[in-house]
């Protein structure tokens, strides 16, 4: 049985839809319903509530562990500071002495590349991933648990209508005809990763015999966000509105080399995207 925390999220509802049609064994935790899936395993648990959530171990008895649970994001959890450490932290030290005390199999964390530049860059996302990524390395030295912790770039496509990531908010705001505010130049560059390729890789880590401590998830190319305003636009056969404004604390706006030679792939996706926002953004 693997337990799915964040089961109602982004990352979450795709791999349930890709586990419903594998037909592999789960059960999804969140402490809100999921609007994107009808008829999903589901327990709704707070993952800061060790009582309630030692509930679902008895119950379940899980084997893996993919903890996805958190407030994601820099902004979030900057005007959170509270709530993100119940849950960030809290909520990953919940997990891993539950892991520990039902001997669970395999525990798979998620981290971000925001962790990477946490001394130069230290925003309070960032602390909250760092303290889960040293949890982790110290459950797994001294309780010879099997975790792992998976960075993952910045993920996109459908089931995504509560995020606000730079392509989601940029479709809202062309769809919407709102402004879409670009932080600084709009010249920084990210690795965006389509969910499809990051649930098989997800798929693939968790069949894996031996689990690494840390398990990379991205394209390792870079593309600038003018770049892909210039393919949204492309797609939609509309301008997007845009104002440049200054970027909030702890965002990263450093510009790096755009490394994406072809843009093929990222537009198929971002097709993909888009299509389905247009079926599902009201
Ligand atoms: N989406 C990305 O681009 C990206 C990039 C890097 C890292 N990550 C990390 O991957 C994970 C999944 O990201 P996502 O985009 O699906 O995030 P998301 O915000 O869409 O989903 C997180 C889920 O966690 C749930 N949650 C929050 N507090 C909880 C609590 N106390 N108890 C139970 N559930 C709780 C929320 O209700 C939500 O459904 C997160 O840990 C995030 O930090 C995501």
């Amino acid at each position: 049985m693997i337990l799915i925390t964040g089961s109602s999220g982004f990352v979450g509802s795709n791999l349930i839809n890709f586990f419903l049609r594998k037909k592999i064994r789960y059960i999804g935790i969140d402490k809100i319903k999921n609007s994107y899936l009808k008829n999903i395993n589901f327990e709704k648990t707070d993952i800061s509530n060790l009582k309630r959530f030692e509930k679902i171990f008895k119950k379940y008895k899980p084997q893996i562990i993919i903890h996805l649970a958190a407030i994601s994001g820099v902004g979030s959890c900057h005007q959170n500071i509270d709530k993100a450490f119940k849950v960030n932290v809290e909520g990953t030290f919940n997990i891993l002495y539950l892991a520990k005390k039902y001997k669970c199999k395999k525990i798979l964390l998620a981290s971000s590349f925001a962790t990477d530049n946490f001394y130069t860059r230290p925003n309070y996302y960032g602390f909250t991933k760092k303290s889960l990524e040293n949890m982790a390395l110290s459950f797994r030295n001294n309780f010879q648990l099997d975790v792992g912790v998976i960075k993952f770039s910045n993920i996109f496509g459908p089931f995504s209508l509560h995020k606000n990531s730079a392509i989601h908010q940029l479709i809202k705001c062309n769809l919407s005809r709102n402004f879409f505010k670009i932080h600084g130049t709009g010249k920084q560059s990210r690795d965006f990763i389509y969910i499809d390729e990051v649930v098989s890789l997800l798929n693939k880590i968790v069949k894996s015999k031996k689990l690494n401590f840390i398990n990379l998830i991205h394209t390792k190319k870079l593309t600038t966000l003018l770049d892909v305003i210039k393919i949204v636009n492309k797609i939609s056969k509309s301008k997007t509105r845009c104002k440049f404004t200054r970027a909030p604390a702890g965002y990263d706006i450093e510009v790096k080399k755009n490394t994406n030679r072809s843009l093929k792939n990222l537009t198929k996706n971002l097709k993909k995207t888009f299509s389905w926002y247009r079926s599902n953004y009201k």
